[in-house]
């Protein structure tokens, strides 16, 4: 009876102190959250790969210029962190509906007023993929989009793979964006997806450039590429699976190589930014007055060093029914 008395006391004494010490470790966090912790800003999770990554780039860019803390939500953590090794803490799910978010509707290249965007609690919203947003920091953007080791390490096999006998090879990576791009550029935005011209055009530019070029093509519309590539030089590979569902693999072989070739769309872009070789590009595929170009400005997304090819227009001249 007496112990069982002992143990409550000692039960109420424990109750006490650990009271006593959670409210001064509370106080304490909130005293260093007003001085130094500035509050969360993210960044909305949409899109595929390549918007994931413009959009994980832009928030970690905007957030340290405005001195304040970043945070991503599940749902891109769940897309990025298979392929690379991020470092962004991730906003738990359960806090996402408890805070009021001051949104931020961004558009796809920087301006001076994101210099200074005011708020504690910020989401930003779009579609943000530009280097105008975060080339000044690139070498903390190329950082946080190192792949895994065994990612890198298979595509690093695989391209070795394709090396046969040469000793000095170049790898050019090929991304062929097909998809639903190839109705929605000519139904929607006045525009054309890359043609078999361009192709031809930007693989020729490497061939004269470059001994033992290899070229390494990854499309969501293979079945195409084989039909309009021509491989009868033995340079070109088809290569990675095109599941839109699992797009690391492709990915990775893309940025593995030493240049780049895309079409359209931020995965290309995405794969000439890490590569950092040459980047030839399709330039100028809407129509000069397709409402693209209120959303997508072109300078904002190829960086000037890379080579444009422009597109050939003429499909959307001459009426829908025409192949593009
Ligand atoms: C493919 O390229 C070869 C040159 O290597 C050329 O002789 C041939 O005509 C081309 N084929 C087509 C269908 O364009
Ligand atoms: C080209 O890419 C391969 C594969 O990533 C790499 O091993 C090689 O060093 C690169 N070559 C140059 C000149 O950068
Ligand atoms: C695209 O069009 C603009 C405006 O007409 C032009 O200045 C630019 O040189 C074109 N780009 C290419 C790569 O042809």
């Amino acid at each position: 009876r007496l112990s069982f008395i002992f143990s409550q006391c000692t039960l109420l004494l424990f109750c006490y102190f650990f009271g006593l010490f959670s409210l001064s470790t509370f106080l304490h966090l909130n005293y260093k959250n007003s001085t130094t912790c500035a509050g969360i800003w993210t960044v909305n999770s949409i899109g595929r790969l390549g918007n994931q990554m413009g959009e994980y780039a832009t928030l970690y860019a905007l957030a340290k210029l405005n001195g304040h803390q970043a945070y991503i939500l599940p749902g891109m953590h769940r897309y990025l962190s298979p392929i690379f090794q991020i470092t962004l803490p991730v906003l738990p799910e359960e806090m996402m509906g408890k805070i009021r978010w001051k949104n931020i509707n961004l558009h796809d290249w920087m301006s001076q007023d994101y210099c200074h965007i005011k708020g504690t609690y910020v989401m930003l919203t779009g579609y943000p993929c530009s280097y105008t947003f975060y080339h000044h920091i690139r070498h903390e953007i190329l950082k946080e989009f190192t792949f895994h080791d065994h990612i890198k390490e298979e595509a690093n096999q695989y391209l070795l793979g394709l090396r046969q006998e040469h000793q000095e090879v170049t790898y050019v990576g090929v991304h062929v964006r097909r998809g639903d791009y190839v109705r929605v550029m000519p139904n929607t935005w006045k525009g054309v997806v890359a043609d078999r011209g361009y192709l031809e055009k930007a693989m020729n530019y490497f061939r004269k450039k470059y001994q033992n070029p290899i070229f390494v093509v990854t499309s969501n519309g293979m079945d195409w590429c084989k039909e309009n590539i021509n491989v009868s030089r033995g340079d070109v590979h088809f290569a990675g699976n095109g599941q839109e569902s699992s797009p690391g693999k492709d990915f990775a072989l893309l940025a593995h190589c030493n240049h780049t070739i895309m079409t359209i769309g931020t995965f290309g872009i995405w794969a000439g930014y890490l590569v950092g070789g040459e980047t030839v590009y399709l330039a100028n595929y809407t129509l000069p007055d397709s409402p693209f170009l209120k959303v997508f400005k072109p300078s904002a997304a190829f960086l000037p060093e890379w080579i444009g090819i422009p597109a050939d227009l003429s499909p959307l001249l001459i009426g829908p029914t025409k192949h593009v």
